[in-house]
């Protein structure tokens, strides 16, 4: 099932800021298809496109009007079953995203649920019976519909909690996740994925999919919600693919996600790789991989091959990698990221190294997001390339330094970051170890200590990855013979006295011959 996941490679749009092909200053599914060329020239089999419904934007997207018409900033559901085809015509897949735990307060059912006679809606949201009883653990929504009672909200105080209710029930108005209601929300929801699938979109990135099903601590009712949805997916759609926001993939993947994502909140320790006081992928050189590596197992060994755990090099809730990385020590987190497990995500951006902009002023419910939102750098047109619209019509301000990366710039520039992660991409295609599948056992990931080193390996062959990322030569014990050398950025590793000798800031994956 989503056999296509095997060999996938994500990149991730923010369709607001990627190419603005009608001059209004916010991008749009035509300047998305006039690029797909550039992401499959960089090696990227597959996209994740940001919501892009009806919405007012208070959370750029993420609180939905209408969960069947896109927006017309972005274009028309026409343009939505273009983009689909141009996708396919090019060989690769499409993801879009869905919001399954709240809309916005203008969604006609939120509308039709403040309604104090009782109609089809009024379950479809958590609400409390008295506007004087707010429910427990969350925020609410409160004394602004003729219904009296508060309305339980899942994000931003715009973004009203749909109802799939409660695992642990507590008060008389909580309802089973087996009511009327409840139930009747997640019909709702799967006529929405079966519309767009039915379109032509490949799959859903799910926002907040561990939060549905309330007061359930382990997460065992909202695993059981979405065991159901996976079972309509066989049944219906088997190739469609589904990756979790939750960042616990001991759950979601019994849930029968195909995949789900490493976060910068959880208990992952994702942030120790690249965003923290001391980053592991930083030339100082004072990170630790070691609880990161033991999570990490602990997941892979509980999901018990259930599915994919994904890494992502950011996305645009975090800080972009440049804030803590510089070129170099990114070319070797890309040597990580496409090294490991799961299918790899790239942030739009990332693969030049664009920066997080200090200090903006929020964008759409952005806040120190925006930062990390700002327009493509494509060219040194006007605005980057990336829109004719007058700067000031820009939905983010770019990033204004003279030096800012650009793809023209990094394409003309062999030793660009841009051309690592273009070759970087070709190697793992060409080895079916480095990709989704192959098996991973970790040979050095010790406390506060350097290289980080793995196999990876199918029934036919094993890849040996050793990552150096701190500016010092280091060596680790090992009794392994190399082989032949498929990538090396940095220096060659050299086998001295029984260990392996690892040159500073440098990473090299190594096909194995035997052991001595
Ligand atoms: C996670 C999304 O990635 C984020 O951007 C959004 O604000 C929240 N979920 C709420 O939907």
């Amino acid at each position: 099932m989503a056999k296509w996941l095997d060999d996938a490679i994500f990149y991730e749009i923010y369709p607001q800021s990627f190419m603005d092909s009608n001059a209004d200053g916010i991008g749009d599914f035509q300047g998305i298809i006039s690029k797909l060329d550039y992401i499959k020239g960089l090696g990227c089999n597959a996209l994740w496109i940001n919501p892009c419904f009806t919405s007012p934007f208070g959370d750029a997207g993420y609180d939905v009007a209408d969960y069947y018409t896109i927006a017309p900033r972005y274009g028309t559901n026409e343009d939505a079953k273009q983009l689909f085809e141009e996708v396919h015509k090019r060989g690769m897949h499409i993801l879009f995203d869905l919001v399954p735990g709240h809309t916005s307060v203008e969604h006609k059912w939120f509308k039709e649920s403040m309604k104090p006679e009782k109609n089809a809606y009024t379950d479809r949201y958590v609400w409390t019976d008295s506007i004087w009883e707010a429910p427990e653990d969350m925020a609410s929504i409160r004394g602004i519909s003729d219904r009296d009672g508060s309305c339980a909200v899942n994000f931003f105080s715009s973004q009203p909690a749909l109802n799939y209710g409660y695992y642990k029930i507590t008060k008389s108005w909580q309802m089973s996740p087996e009511d009327e209601g409840p139930r009747a929300t997640l019909e709702a929801m799967k006529d929405v994925i079966r519309f767009w699938l039915t379109m032509g979109c490949d799959g859903f990135r799910v926002d907040m999919a561990g939060s549905l099903v309330k007061q359930d601590e382990d997460g065992k009712g909202t695993i059981a919600l979405w065991k159901k949805v996976r079972k309509f997916l066989d049944e219906e759609f088997p190739d469609a693919a589904f990756v979790s926001e939750w960042g616990e993939p001991d759950k979601s993947l019994q849930g029968g996600f195909h995949m789900d994502f490493l976060l910068h909140f959880g208990p992952s320790h994702y942030n120790d790789l690249f965003r923290c006081e001391h980053p592991y992928f930083n030339k100082e050189g004072k990170g630790d991989i070691s609880e990161f590596v033991a999570k990490y197992m602990e997941n892979y060994e509980k999901s018990e091959k259930k599915g994919l755990i994904c890494i992502p090099s950011g996305n645009h809730d975090m800080e972009r990698l440049a804030r803590q990385l510089d070129p170099e020590d990114m070319k070797i987190a890309f040597a990580f990221l496409l090294s490991m497990p799961g299918a790899p995500f790239i942030y739009y951006g990332d693969e030049i190294g664009m920066r997080y902009l200090e200090n903006l002023t929020s964008v759409e419910g952005g806040y120190n997001r925006t930062g990390s939102r700002s327009p493509m750098q494509w060219d040194s047109g006007v605005n980057a390339g990336f829109s004719t619209a007058p700067k000031e019509k820009l939905y983010i301000q770019q990033d204004e330094s003279a030096d800012r990366p650009t793809v023209e710039k990094q394409q003309a520039d062999e030793a660009s970051l841009y051309h690592e992660v273009k070759k970087l991409i070709q190697i793992r295609q060409s080895h079916k170890a480095l990709q989704s599948k192959g098996e991973i056992e970790f040979v050095y990931a010790e406390k506060d200590s350097y290289p980080f080193a793995y196999m990876r390996s199918t029934q036919e062959e094993k890849i040996l990855v050793v990552l150096n990322p701190s500016g010092k030569e280091v060596r680790f014990d090992s009794r392994l013979a190399l082989g032949e050398s498929i990538y090396s950025y940095g220096g060659e590793l050299k086998v001295q006295d029984g260990s392996i000798v690892v040159p500073a800031c440098s990473a090299n994956y190594i096909l194995l011959t035997g052991e001595k």
